[in-house]
């Protein structure tokens, strides 16, 4: 049985305070935080390190070893970025003591990053992406709960993300689907109690 880890998205958090968000967060019972690195350029708050890369497959390479000595527990990349080198990156990532992870756009089937959970060295964790990649506050997409579907029903102790739109109103549909990860970035931040958004949405994975 996989456990429900319930991971608010910083992106939706104070940037100019973001240590003391990430402690707010931890506070209200947040398992993970959930980090985004967009754009080709990575800015860490706590190196104080901003990071400008010219293409994905550099950027991937060049942010594990800084993210691994922050104390990062995973990675998760985008299987679109890294259709030649997510072997590397899988490799590297574990090096580095963190859990590897892929992503997916919604306009990527799901059957892109099978190979990528078949592999004698797999990913551990599948993250379906319920908007498009970008910026937070968008519409949950419930249509992206078919992948989540039948990849519960392919891997049953993979743990499987979901991310975008997540809140009270929507996790039901994706709990219900088999996701056990659920980014949460508008909702948790947005509410006057972060606690109970996190408590609400870890009792439907449960249930
Ligand atoms: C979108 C980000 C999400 C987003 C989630 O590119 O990956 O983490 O911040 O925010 P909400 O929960 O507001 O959709």
């Amino acid at each position: 049985m996989v456990k429900p880890k319930i991971a608010p998205s910083m992106l939706s958090s104070d940037f100019a305070n973001l240590a003391s968000e990430a402690e707010r967060m931890l506070r209200c019972g947040a398992d993970w935080l959930h980090m985004d690195i967009m754009d080709g350029y990575v800015g860490y708050s706590g190196s104080r390190h901003i990071w400008i890369a010219t293409s994905w497959s550099q950027i991937l390479l060049i942010t594990v070893e800084p993210l691994g000595k922050a104390g990062a527990s995973g990675f998760t990349f985008h299987v679109e970025a890294s259709k030649d080198n997510w072997k590397e990156l899988v490799q590297l990532i574990k090096s580095k003591g963190m859990t590897p992870g892929v992503s997916l756009k919604p306009g990527t089937p799901i059957e892109d990053v099978y190979p990528l959970l078949e592999d004698e060295n797999p990913v551990e964790l599948v993250l379906v992406m319920t908007v498009e990649p970008g910026f937070g506050g968008q519409k949950f997409m419930p249509e992206m709960m078919d992948k989540v579907r039948t990849l519960r029903k392919k891997y049953p102790s993979l743990d499987i993300e979901v991310d975008g739109g997540l809140g009270p109103s929507t996790i039901d549909m994706a709990a219900s689907a088999g996701a056990n990860c659920i980014v949460a970035g508008s909702s948790v931040f947005g509410a006057s109690d972060p606690a109970q958004v996190i408590t609400l949405l870890r009792k439907s994975v449960e249930d």
